[in-house]
């Protein structure tokens, strides 16, 4: 308490410190979005600039968020990891993500990040919450929501995924496996077995209920019972509504066996198996994939860039269009109908992220002391300046994107990441994607934002 005290006497005396003529007495009707990784900070170490860049934001009261691809920890635990980094740590700010904190908000809390599975969350109590369609019906606050996942079992993989499971009963899913349980319970699954007893039974869990073992030759006491459409009774046996990948997976093989199977399951029933999955038309009520990034490559200390999710993501499909007639669409395209991929440069992320910051910029506002809803009217959110490294998702993602506001999503690149201005010089068609502005790093892509809004730009 005497913490949160301190913090709060900390950011009054602040606020009460900035000088009343830097910034204009209206209220911003632009924010910003940024990346993280070659934006803010280069292999987890602070570009130079970053800090300052988000703390005059601050101080004018200008709202933004973080808009990362990156995942594979808990919300709260970036944000105090990024914090702790970047020299913006407050004592007592570490968990804000429910915004109806009154008062002075930090620099950098949960309410104003977004990693690549934070909208997993808006699949709680809709499992359609990500869909074009359920947003514009959310605009409208038409309701239609087609229920949730809370309480139904989901599969989750990762780069850990013993945390990742914990992440997402964080998030509030009750019921969630890894494939580490799966192994645990039915060995003959993955029938190669050097990490079971090395890595996979320290974490596994005992499954909440059997799998249906349909026709029985996988169970080595089971009778070749023949399928009969009453078995399928989630009562008795286990059902798998989504399968979510949070980060990249490390044991590929494993995951691309279980996810594989989970795809030609009847309606999620693992250990049956519908021929309809495979067919040009594919099976109905199957379950949904979501990855949630699908960058390819990504800048590391090695090199060359490294393997990202999008590369996991693109083996899982190639071994399914191996599988599959090949008149089937493609796993990962719109049309395939079984995968959702998020993640920028995806629309349902930046919807989501539009959301959040909406909703951040509501509460800033508010903590101002003024009526949001009154303030939003007189001075709606005209642009969003995404600032970002990456041209083939963040600039792509923020030039593609139709907000259902009709807020202009303004991209601007630095040259602090991967986008790379010796090849850009040299190559016409490296840059596919070109964003309204090419600047050198995070604090003169603000610079340039706030002197084309008029407003001050000196730090
Ligand atoms: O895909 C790798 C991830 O770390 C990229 O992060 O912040 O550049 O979107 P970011
Ligand atoms: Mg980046």
């Amino acid at each position: 308490m005497a913490a949160r005290r301190s913090l709060v006497d900390r950011l009054q005396r602040r606020q009460f410190s900035t000088p009343a003529s830097s910034a204009p007495s209206s209220i911003a009707p632009f924010a910003f979005a940024f990346d993280i990784d070659g934006v803010l900070l280069h292999v987890s170490e602070p570009i130079p600039g970053a800090a300052a860049a988000l703390q005059h934001l601050h101080r004018l009261n200008i709202p933004f968020i973080l808009l990362t691809n990156g995942g594979g920890r808990y919300e709260a635990d970036r944000v105090a990891d990024l914090q702790r980094r970047l020299g913006l740590d407050l004592e007592g700010s570490s968990d804000t993500h429910d915004t109806d904190c009154a008062g002075p908000l930090p620099v950098l809390s949960t309410a104003n990040f977004v990693q690549s599975h934070t909208p997993f969350r808006e699949l709680l109590d809709n499992a359609a919450g990500l869909d074009a369609e359920a947003a514009a019906a959310g605009d409208k606050e038409s309701g239609g929501s087609i229920g949730g996942l809370r309480d139904q079992t989901i599969l989750v993989t990762g780069s850990d995924a013993a945390r990742i499971r914990i992440i997402a009963e964080q998030y509030g899913f009750r019921s969630v496996i890894t494939p580490a349980d799966i192994l645990a319970a039915y060995p003959a699954i993955y029938p190669f077995d050097p990490l079971l007893k090395s890595v996979y039974a320290e974490t596994a869990r005992p499954l909440p209920k059997p799998l249906l073992l349909e026709g029985g030759k996988l169970a080595s006491d089971a009778s070749a019972a023949p399928f009969s459409p009453s078995d399928l009774d989630d009562s008795k046996y286990l059902r798998i509504a989504a399968t979510f990948v949070f980060n990249d997976p490390r044991d590929w093989a494993l995951d691309i066996q279980i996810l594989t199977d989970v795809l030609q399951a009847r309606q999620g029933f693992l250990g049956t198996f519908d021929p309809a999955s495979l067919s040009a038309e594919g099976s109905e009520g199957g379950t949904r994939l979501f990855f949630s990034n699908s960058d390819l490559l990504w800048a590391t200390t090695y090199h060359l860039p490294r393997f990202g999710q999008g590369a996991f993501a693109a083996a899982v499909a190639g071994v399914w269009a191996q599988m599959a007639s090949s008149e089937q669409p493609p796993l990962l395209s719109p049309e395939g109908g079984r995968s959702t991929l998020l993640g920028k440069p995806h629309a349902a992320t930046y919807r989501f992220a539009e959301r959040t910051l909406l909703r951040y910029r509501a509460s800033l506002l508010e903590a101002h002391g003024s009526k949001a809803s009154s303030a939003t009217k007189e001075a709606p959110l005209q642009t969003v300046y995404m600032i970002g490294d990456n041209p083939e998702s963040d600039i792509a993602g923020a030039n593609q994107f139709s907000s259902a506001h009709g807020t202009d999503w303004c991209s601007v690149l630095v040259e602090t990441g991967v986008y790379d201005p010796v090849r850009d010089g040299k190559n016409s068609d490296y840059l596919r994607h070109r964003p309204r502005a090419i600047v050198g790093d995070v604090g003169a892509a603000v610079r340039w934002a706030l002197q084309r809004e008029g407003w001050p730009a000196d730090f």
